[in-house]
């Protein structure tokens, strides 16, 4: 029985892989190496670290550890000019109503996102107080589809991960789901997506978390 709700949260709370988009696609082009729409897909999910390291990989581009933590952090300065002005309306829709549905109805809710910067983010939208646990890059290192950071959220929420589902909006985050024995509906593309349990577009498409787990 489904007792728990695991949260990733860019691309499922919030649409911020525009913004991770501007700041990898300026460092990119500062290294000369290409980085397009297609290149940014495919670090959904995935660590700060490893994503400049499959940058580099695609620029077939060696960097000292000095050069990496640099880039890093410019990265990061640069994304976080981007989020600087984010507010409550960047929360996509249905979700705040689905967080207060899923309170109502008793399930407790965790954050299992790889960003280092969650906690700014949900400060920011105003989300914070709505999750009981909050794991993300800061307390976890390993990168999905690693289960990790889901584990550590079913763990902190007292539950074993078969009564856990994640939400999640991208491949790597629904294969680290199901290799942690949890249930996973994807947010977005059935054709990126199709490994998990249900995949809808939307929260606003089923607004009571009871009825959603019972479709599973
Ligand atoms: C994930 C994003 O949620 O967090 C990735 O999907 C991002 O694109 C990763 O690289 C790490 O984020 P941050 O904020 O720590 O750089
Ligand atoms: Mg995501």
């Amino acid at each position: 029985m489904i007792r728990g709700f695991l949260f990733d949260l860019d691309g499922v709370i919030v649409d911020t892989a525009k913004y991770h988009y501007v700041a990898w696609q300026r460092m990119a082009s500062a290294l000369d190496i290409h980085f397009g729409h297609e290149e940014n897909e495919q670090l959904k999910g995935i660590s700060r670290v490893e994503s400049l390291e499959r940058i580099l990989t695609w620029g077939a581009l060696t960097l000292s550890e000095e050069e990496k933590q640099h880039w890093m952090t410019q990265k990061n300065a640069w994304y976080l000019d981007c989020i600087a002005q984010m507010g409550a309306e960047e929360i996509l829709p249905g979700v705040a109503e689905f967080l207060e549905n899923a309170r109502d109805q008793g399930f407790k809710i965790s954050l299992g996102s790889a960003s280092k910067n969650a906690v700014p983010i949900l400060e920011r939208i105003g989300l914070l107080s709505a999750f009981d646990a909050i794991v993300d890059g800061t307390v976890v290192s390993a990168s999905k589809p690693n289960p990790e950071v889901f584990l550590e959220g079913a763990r902190r929420l007292g539950l074993p991960p078969e009564a856990c589902l994640v939400f999640e909006d991208a491949a790597a985050g629904v294969e680290a789901a199901l290799a942690g024995g949890m249930a996973c509906v994807g947010l977005g593309d059935p054709l990126v997506l199709g490994a998990a349990h249900r995949v809808i577009q939307s929260f606003s498409e089923i607004p009571d978390p009871q009825l959603l787990v019972d479709s599973l």
